[in-house]
């Protein structure tokens, strides 16, 4: 019996730890799923090779307010998830995908752009 309890509690966890992770409240949280379930990881951290195709993210809060006179960092950010062709970074293709801002709730958005703030 004591067995049976047991195996009922062990697949209950697996089942628990599973399931897809809820929408996080908090913007930056939020924002941090949405990169990853977005797939922008996948371009701009390493690849199992070692390469990236976009530049490093880690310190864009900082750079994207020497990117463009004129705007600033929470606006550079937004253009380069709705609008990447707007400017591209020396040294880089112009090969972001124009989509993926576009399916994003204006609060999703929001929160994308509070991660990318918060990398400074
Ligand atoms: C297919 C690869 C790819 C994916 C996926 C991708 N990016 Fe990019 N990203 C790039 C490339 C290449 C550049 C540099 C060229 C340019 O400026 O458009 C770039 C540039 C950027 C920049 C400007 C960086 C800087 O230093 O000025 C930001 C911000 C950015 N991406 C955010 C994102 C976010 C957020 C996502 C996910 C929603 C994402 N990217 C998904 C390839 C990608």
């Amino acid at each position: 019996m004591g067995r049976v309890v047991l195996a009922c509690i062990a697949l209950a966890l697996v089942f628990v730890s599973c399931a897809p992770e809820p929408p996080a409240t908090e913007p930056v949280a939020r924002g941090r799923q949405l990169y990853h379930s977005l797939g922008c990881a996948n371009c701009h951290e390493p690849n199992l090779f070692g390469q990236r195709l976009g530049p490093p993210l880690d310190h864009i809060g900082t750079v994207a307010a020497t990117r463009r006179s004129g705007l600033s960092a929470p606006d550079y950010i937004r253009q380069s998830i709705i609008d990447p062709g707007a400017f591209v970074v020396p040294g880089y293709q112009d090969s972001m995908p124009r989509d993926l801002g576009r399916d994003l709730s204006p609060t999703d958005l929001d929160a994308l752009v509070a991660y990318l703030l918060s990398l400074k």
